[in-house]
């Protein structure tokens, strides 16, 4: 890697600064002990710095990160001390809808029998991702409440579907799964009842199987998806979804690789890799668990992965991978996955072994 890449670390809130160590400094390590040209920029964004000042995501910090970042690391916002979460949407949707991040990838991966939930299934039954449209849908904010407060009131958040935001994230989907030899594909939608919007997913997506010929292409309505799922995961090979499933999925999924702790993320303008991306857990910031030392930093370790990745470090991913398989048949984890070491502890032993992985 010859020039120097621009890594923006944004920890956030509750649990996401005790994962985000980690994350940092794993990255340390390969700039410092591996010879990444890395520059890593720490920015102070969250619940605290909205507290103090009012700043949610400045422009200047946003135009720099469009500009200028390879990649963002994300911890996770959301705190109980802003109820209404207006700053963690600023900054996570500045980041999804500002760099136009239009697919959100969440591979669903078991990496230990012993993590998966469900009876008679094993690691191998869970291999799947999803791609979840990342800049449209219900997101958008478009919307409003009229008479609130009263027993008139009316809310209203509208479903906002493009051709070219539906299209290009379906077209991920397709390419990704032709690059990964991945045979089939799924759509979860809904549009037996949404026959505006979804209709325009269920057309969508055919007509863009159609240039895929080697890749099977199988509709179902999101509801029934989420039962097939739980009862026979080894059909999803990758699933394509509008944001708002997306979402639920892959918290669905999350459950079946040993629950949030072990799920990672990427943001992707997959059209163009060169891109700044962003990665993050699918976790939130976990306000509970918060400075108990309890936070299972393997989704960041995962999402490190997926960025070195995206930044040419395609082996760093699977040894990053390799590392965490070893801590959950080790138990060097944290309680949610089996262990009974702290976040601080598991942290420890990921640094020391990723240093010894270099010494043999
Ligand atoms: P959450 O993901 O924060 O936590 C749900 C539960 O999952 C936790 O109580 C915990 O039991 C478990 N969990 C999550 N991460 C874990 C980890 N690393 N290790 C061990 N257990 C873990 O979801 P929530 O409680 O619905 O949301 C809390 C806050 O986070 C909210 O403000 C929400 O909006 C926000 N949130 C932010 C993001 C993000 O920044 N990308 C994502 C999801 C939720
Ligand atoms: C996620 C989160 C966010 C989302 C929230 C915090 C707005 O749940 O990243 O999955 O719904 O996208
Ligand atoms: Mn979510």
């Amino acid at each position: 890697m010859h020039r120097q890449k621009l890594i923006g670390i944004i920890p956030g809130d509750g649990i996401g600064p005790e994962v985000v160590r980690l994350g940092r400094q794993i990255l340390e390590f390969y700039r410092d002990k591996r010879g990444a040209n890395l520059q890593l920029w720490e920015l102070d964004l969250g619940a605290d710095r909205f507290l103090r000042d009012g700043v949610t995501y400045p422009e200047e910090t946003a135009a720099r990160v469009k500009n200028e970042a390879s990649a963002v690391l994300l911890g996770a916002l959301g705190d109980p001390r802003v109820p209404d979460n207006r700053y963690a949407r600023d900054i996570l949707f500045g980041l999804r809808f500002g760099l136009d991040l239009y697919a959100n990838v969440r591979p669903i991966r078991a990496l230990a029998d012993r993590l998966v939930p469900l009876r008679d299934r094993s690691a191998r039954d869970v291999n799947m991702v999803i791609f979840r449209e990342n800049t449209e849908g219900i997101y958008v904010g478009v919307g409003g409440q009229v008479r609130r407060g009263t027993p008139d009131e009316i809310a209203i958040n509208e479903d906002v579907n493009t051709r070219r935001g539906v299209e290009r994230l379906i077209r991920a989907g397709f390419e990704y799964a032709r690059a990964n030899g991945r045979k089939s594909i799924h759509m979860a939608d809904k549009s037996n009842a949404m026959r505006d919007a979804h209709e325009l997913w269920y057309r969508c997506f055919f007509e863009v199987a159609s240039e895929y010929k080697e890749i099977t292409a199988k509709h179902m309505y999101v509801d029934a998806m989420a039962t097939a799922m739980v009862q026979n995961p080894s059909q999803f090979e990758l699933v394509v979804a509008c944001n708002l499933f997306g979402d639920i999925l892959s918290d669905l999924g999350a459950a079946f690789q040993g629950g949030l702790g072990m799920a990672a993320s990427a943001n992707l303008h997959a059209s163009e890799p060169s891109r700044v991306a962003m990665f993050e857990p699918v976790h939130g910031s976990a306000p509970p668990l918060a400075g108990r030392d309890l936070a299972n930093p393997f989704a960041t370790v995962l999402s490190v992965g997926m960025l070195l990745s995206h930044i040419g470090m395609p082996d760093e991913e699977k040894r990053l991978e390799s590392l965490v398989v070893r801590a959950i048949e080790e138990k060097k984890c944290t309680p949610d996955v089996g262990g009974t070491m702290g976040t601080r502890a598991v942290s420890e032993w990921v640094l020391g072994e990723l240093g010894h992985a270099f010494d043999r």
